[in-house]
């Protein structure tokens, strides 16, 4: 395979350490968003691939996890260094794929290095426990084992980062893998596949099958030698997916929805606070699951709050991010348009003002993709459906509040609990707030975007079922606890009757 992917190239899945195609040869087109060019294209496999590529890790897995972990964990540092030297190319394409611009696409890709050299370090730690034993001349500890075969199914918003998240922690901790990439942006599970080969991962550590969901994941599910599901998509599929992972007792971690607030407090530095709002609501076009939505602003501030964003929202230029000027990027999809469009005809029979924004982009260089204009409804009372369900979208809605203990009650008054902001210079007000705010990330002085991958990631209520990615609580998905008691007696002895 050449380093260089050429455009039209057909992706192949990579199983068993081969570069295939799909057995029933079936591929669809991948489409740049920004100019509805055909990219590449992406196989089409079905469970056949999901057999061969489960066989393949199982097999894998079984020596992998007999390598020394700092041993696994140099070849996550050669993927690091091998991606670092990759930078500008990987964003392209990621660019080129999803849409988001290149600053963020940078930016997104620096992640997915950050986490394989925070992943290789954990190979010299992966701490367990010991702990004294109740019996004399008894050592007693825990450690943390590989589950075996773990499936990832990641989407096309973060394609590079999320995967990273998942396989990284993953494989240090000696485990093999099944990938299952999101159709609309398969180009960086290729780019990360051919890395982790020529990083010198064994043949069937990871393995990628690309294909849809209702085929290569529905396949996944079913396979019994797959212990665990590592899922970032949308709460539809989330929940479809904890209900069979939950006939088949797999363990599962989902990382789902948000409906993120910043809120502005009366002693806000408000134009840190629009800087915040602008990069948090409309980076990555607002289609991120820590995107802000919600702005609950002091009413003493309202006005203002909305002329200053109304102006700067104004400035914003929308278009290819290959363009470095251009601050806003498209929208993965018709699909994904058709729904942002549907929300604002949701907000507008609601009775929100819509202040600016609420339409698709079409003249001009905006006729080749799929643009959605920045969009601030103001107004807008907290159980309206607009404040409620995601949009994942360029999309904002105004709420005024009249106190913190108000803000607090309409962040938290939402199925979800992902990612929470607030502007304030009371230090009493942060700390209220950073623990009355039922996220799983708070932020003070800062947009609800931007989250460090040595931190756990991840969100209370509808936003999940518990679990975390990045940071140390990556390794509880993909490990289990194991005890083990050494008796250096020479005796039988019974713990809990043998005690005096
Ligand atoms: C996501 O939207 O699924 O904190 C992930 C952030 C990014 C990750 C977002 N580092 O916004």
């Amino acid at each position: 395979m050449s380093q260089k992917l050429n455009q039209e190239e057909k992706l192949q899945n990579f199983i068993n350490g081969e570069w295939l195609e799909p057995g029933n040869g079936a591929y669809a087109d991948v489409t740049n968003p920004a100019t509805l060019e055909t990219l590449v294209q992406v196989p089409l496999s079905g469970k056949e691939e999901v057999a061969s590529a489960v066989e393949a890790a199982k097999k894998a897995q079984k020596d992998w996890a007999l390598v020394p972990a700092p041993q696994r964990a140099e070849v996550l540092y050669r993927v690091g260094l091998i991606m670092k030297e990759r930078k500008e190319y990987l964003s392209r394409w990621l660019t080129m794929e999803n849409g988001k611009v290149l600053e963020e696409a940078r930016g997104e890709v620096q992640e997915g290095i950050d986490m394989a050299f925070y992943m290789a370090g954990e190979g010299r730690r992966l701490f367990g426990q010991t702990t004294p034993s109740e019996l004399k001349d008894k050592f007693a500890m825990s450690v943390r084992a590989p589950v075996g075969v773990v499936g990832i199914i990641t989407p096309w918003n973060f394609p590079i980062a999320i995967a990273t998240w998942k396989s990284f922690p993953a494989i240090v901790a000696g485990n093999a893998v099944v990938w299952k990439p999101a159709s609309e942006t398969p180009v960086m599970a290729f780019e990360l596949a051919k890395i982790f080969e020529e990083a010198g991962l064994p043949k069937g550590v990871i393995n990628v099958v690309f294909g849809s969901g209702s085929n290569v994941g529905e396949a996944m599910l079913e396979e019994n030698d797959i212990r665990v599901i590592s899922f970032t998509g949308s709460n539809e599929v989330g929940r479809g997916i904890a209900s069979k992972c939950g006939q088949k007792l797999k363990k599962v971690s989902l990382e789902m929805g948000g409906k993120n607030a910043v809120i502005v407090m009366d002693d806000a530095d408000l134009s840190l606070a629009v800087e915040g709002i602008l990069w948090s609501a409309f980076g990555t076009s607002g289609q991120r699951c820590t995107a802000c939505s919600r702005v609950l602003v002091h009413e003493s501030l309202k006005d203002q709050l909305e002329e200053r964003l109304m102006y700067e929202m104004a400035k914003l230029t929308i278009g290819n991010g290959l363009d470095e000027s251009i601050k806003v990027g498209p929208i993965i999809n018709q699909k994904g348009l058709e729904k942002i469009k549907s929300y604002i005809r949701v907000g507008n029979a609601e009775g929100a003002k819509l202040l600016a924004g609420g339409y698709v982009l079409e003249n001009g260089e905006h006729k080749k993709g799929h643009y959605f204009a920045p969009t601030l409804f103001t107004d807008v009372k907290a159980d309206m459906r607009i404040a409620q369900e995601e949009i994942f979208g360029p999309v904002v809605s105004l709420i005024p509040i009249k106190s913190l203990e108000e803000a607090i009650e309409i962040n938290n008054g939402v199925e979800f609990g992902l990612s929470s902001s607030i502007f304030t210079k009371d230090i009493n007000k942060v700390f209220a707030a950073q623990r009355d705010l039922d996220t799983g990330i708070v932020y003070v002085n800062a947009g609800t975007t931007g989250a460090e991958i040595h931190l756990p990631f991840g969100g209370t209520k509808g936003t999940g079922n518990g679990h975390r990615d990045s940071g140390l609580a990556a390794l509880d998905v993909f490990t289990e606890w194991k005890s083990v008691y050494v008796d250096f007696s020479g005796k039988l002895q019974r713990a809990q009757i043998d005690v005096e």
